[in-house]
């Protein structure tokens, strides 16, 4: 059974005194049982790390620590990147990449999520890798074809157990901050697709334990109905997550799916 995973990316949003701020009311609000059905993490922005390691450390908190994005080198002249060993060492957990915001508005190409993968996973982390189309893919009927293409040259040369304990994140581009989803339909389909993509190019166990998250303009109103479909185990949350009352809605509901 795959632990539904549920994460708020904050994207360019508060600073480290917000930040702290959310977390607490985050940590008030998410009940003790709410952690044994569902993995809860936030990936605040490179100068709150700190901060929010510190508090969920101090408290014992049970949500895990993100980062949005990393290098792929450990070390370098490399002015503004950050290193995956330095987020390693605060305790970062999960990083995602190859984000569509990162892809279209930083030029970020599959070659290079492929480096970050691997550069997460040697440094004891877990990527978050994030797949998605366009609107235009999506009406020309190129959905499938560019989100399992993506997959594979993200995956490209992975072992089969790395790849079983990655997460995926399908987040179809125009349902990012518009307000839009995928129907759960919809987005069941494309992350059984995935997942079948997984098991052809890596196995079935790996295709089995992947998880496998919905992004997209995902809210305490429609989580629920995401989360139940088969091959859907957990959300990227954007815009809900920087809210600790709807992302703490959100993720009860979750818990119940
Ligand atoms: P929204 O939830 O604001 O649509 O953002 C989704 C997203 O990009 C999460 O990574």
């Amino acid at each position: 059974m795959r632990k539904p995973l549920i994460s708020g990316n904050w994207k360019m949003n508060l600073n480290h005194f917000e930040a702290l701020t959310l977390v607490e009311k985050l940590a008030y609000q998410l009940t003790k049982d709410v952690f044994e059905r569902v993995d809860v993490a936030v990936h605040p922005p490179f100068t709150d790390l700190r901060t929010v390691q510190t508090v969920i450390a101090s408290d014992s908190l049970e949500i895990q620590l993100g980062a949005q994005h990393c290098h792929w080198e450990a070390t370098g002249a490399y002015t503004g990147e950050i290193s995956p060993a330095f987020l390693a060492k605060l305790d970062v957990k999960l990083v995602i990449c190859g984000h569509s915001e990162r892809r279209e508005l930083f030029g970020e190409t599959d070659e290079m999520v492929n480096h970050k993968v691997k550069a997460i996973i040697a440094h004891d982390m877990t990527p978050i890798m994030c797949v998605g189309e366009t609107l235009e893919e999506r009406e020309a009927g190129q959905t499938e074809t560019r989100v399992l293409d993506q997959v594979r040259a993200g995956l490209d040369g992975l072992k089969r157990e790395q790849v079983g304990q990655m997460v995926l994140a399908y987040e179809p581009i125009w349902a990012i901050g518009t307000g839009r989803t995928a129907t759960a339909d919809d987005a069941q389909a494309v992350c059984a697709a995935i997942r079948g993509a997984v098991v052809e190019g890596w196995g079935a166990p790996a295709g089995e334990s992947i998880r496998i998250q919905y992004g997209g303009s995902v809210k305490a109103a429609n989580a629920a109905e995401l989360i139940a479909m088969p091959d859907i185990d957990g959300a990227l949350v954007g815009g809900a997550s920087i809210d600790a009352e709807e992302f703490a809605r959100l993720v009860a509901f979750a818990a119940e799916a």
